[in-house]
């Protein structure tokens, strides 16, 4: 007799115009485990997600939930079968509060009669279990990111369910955010709940996670229990091949000063930060989350309407009103938020490539067609954007490949200097080394790069020097070849 499992999915089979996405996909989750799904960028796990959501109805396979086949046709359905998940995407209503988000299709009363009181109440009592400091009557549109990806979280918890999956849940919470999340997941798995957890960051796994399933193409390729096995051979798995050389970096002597920036003020968050970049330079902005590096970057960009203090480039003072005028002195930014600023979701592939670098090849009011398709053609090709066509709606693409195209597109811009704010977040290991190969080489070709990051790792191992902010303010700047994590973190509070 084989052992029960909490969750059985068995030969899911899933195919898209153009992509078979899941092929004869099995997955065992056991009751009382983290089961984390890992695999790279478009291997397959949001869709898998989504069939045991009952968002996408699989051609093939069947679920079984506690030995008992399920038939899960829809989000409804799923609910009623205890799943409950937090999608990759953000699913909160914007115009609605925290609290009718949270209860949405469940308030308490009656249909005809809500009682919004104990709503409100249910719903701050939640949010306050999680320190989150949020007001439940707050509109969603006008929280955070990392505030909405927590009511997800919370909201998916507090349906009591026995199964509970997170879709790359900590993509932009803070570490304290991270610390009571897992803290949460540790209390759920003892009361015997089960969770599927999708995470690109590996050193998650050691931390959180029982055991190990890994997919590769649609397929998965294994399961293994986590404490028998190393980082180094699940990526092996999810690769297909040995991942050598993570990071890349040649340290040349750097050139002149490219850009210079004094007393940074967006009027916000960022107080007073000044820095300087020199030709052929990766620096490094290192800070807790909130310590204000993505608006300053923002205010040097043309972003912050009210944003103060002097922008030198190449040593010239400059007024940057709008991202259009710091394009013309050649500074592109990748947002962080890629998939809420500038992702145009329902268009193409194509369209979302070439949008920043348009102008330069409409002639006489007619696109260049053949010129459109060869610099998307190049940015998929150098970014490895998986990707059926060029036509593709670039919102029918895994998220991480979404990120790509976007990357993609700024690097089209060809800039003097590039900013890149959390250029590898929701980017698999694979992507992640490519991204910084690919860095190094813009470097080399003479390039200047700021790289914003949360990951010291790659902040330490990737930048010339790295400054570091909190509270809007630059409180230091280390050079690569001292720099330590306790260093950083020293200036971080500092
Ligand atoms: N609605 C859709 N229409 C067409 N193709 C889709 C759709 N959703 C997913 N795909 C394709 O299915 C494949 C698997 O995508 P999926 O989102 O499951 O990947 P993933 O493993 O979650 O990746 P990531 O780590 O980037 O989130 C990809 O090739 C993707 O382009
Ligand atoms: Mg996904």
């Amino acid at each position: 007799m084989s052992e029960q499992y909490l969750l059985e999915m068995k030969g899911i089979c899933k195919s898209f115009p153009g992509v078979k996405a899941l092929q004869n996909v099995d997955l065992q989750l056991k009751a009382g485990e983290v089961h984390a799904l890992l695999g790279e960028n478009g291997a397959g796990k949001s869709t898998l997600i989504k069939v045991l959501g009952g968002i996408y109805h699989a051609e093939e396979g069947e679920i079984i939930i506690d030995g008992q086949k399920v038939n899960i046709d829809g989000v409804v359905a799923a609910r009623h079968a205890g799943i409950s998940i937090v999608h990759q995407e953000l699913v909160l209503v914007p115009y609605m509060t925290v609290a009718e988000n949270i209860f949405l299709g469940r308030e308490p009363g009656t249909k005809m009669n809500v009682d919004r009181r104990k709503m409100v109440e249910e719903a701050q009592k939640l949010l306050d279990t999680y320190e989150m400091n949020i007001d439940a009557n707050m509109l969603v549109e006008r929280l955070t990111i990392a505030q909405q990806q927590m009511v997800e979280i919370v909201k998916a918890i507090s349906f009591n369910s026995k199964i509970l999956v997170l879709d790359e849940p900590t993509s932009s919470i803070s570490d304290k955010e991270v610390g009571f999340l897992f803290n949460t997941m540790r209390n759920l798995t003892k009361a015997g709940v089960g969770i599927i957890y999708i995470s690109h960051k590996m050193s998650e796994l050691a931390e959180i996670c029982d055991r190990v399933t890994v997919m590769r193409d649609g397929q998965t390729v294994g399961t293994k229990v986590v404490k028998e096995t190393t980082t180094d051979d699940l990526i092996a798995l999810m690769v297909g091949r040995e991942l050598t050389n993570y990071y890349t970096r040649d340290y040349l002597e750097p050139g002149e000063v490219i850009l210079k920036c004094e007393h940074i003020s967006d009027g916000k968050m960022a107080k007073d930060a000044s820095f300087e970049l020199h030709k052929g330079e990766i620096i490094g902005f290192a800070g807790l989350v909130g310590a204000g590096r993505s608006e300053t970057m923002k205010a040097i960009f043309g972003l912050a309407p009210h944003a103060t203090g002097d922008v030198y480039v190449k040593g010239e003072k400059v007024k940057i009103k709008s991202p259009i005028d710091a394009l013309k002195y050649g500074i592109a930014l990748v947002p962080e938020n890629r998939k809420e600023e500038g992702l145009y979701k329902v268009q193409s592939v194509r369209f979302n490539s070439t949008i920043e670098v348009l102008g330069s090849f409409i002639r006489h009011l007619h696109v260049d067609g053949k010129k459109e398709e060869e610099i998307t053609q190049k940015y998929i090709d150098m970014m490895k954007t998986k990707t059926p066509s060029q036509d593709q709606i670039i919102g029918n693409l895994s998220g991480g490949n979404q990120q790509k195209v976007i990357i993609g597109r700024w690097l089209a811009t060809e800039p003097d200097i590039l900013i890149l704010d959390e250029p590898t977040r929701g980017v698999d290991v694979g992507a992640k080394a490519e991204i910084y190969a690919i860095m190094n080489e813009l470097v080399k070709q003479g390039m200047s790069i700021i790289m914003i990051s949360s990951e010291l790792p790659e902040i330490i191992n990737m930048s010339d020097r790295i400054y570091v902010m909190n509270e809007g303010r630059v409180t230091g700047c280390l050079d690569h070849d001292t720099v330590t994590q306790e260093s950083i973190m020293t200036l971080a509070a500092k």
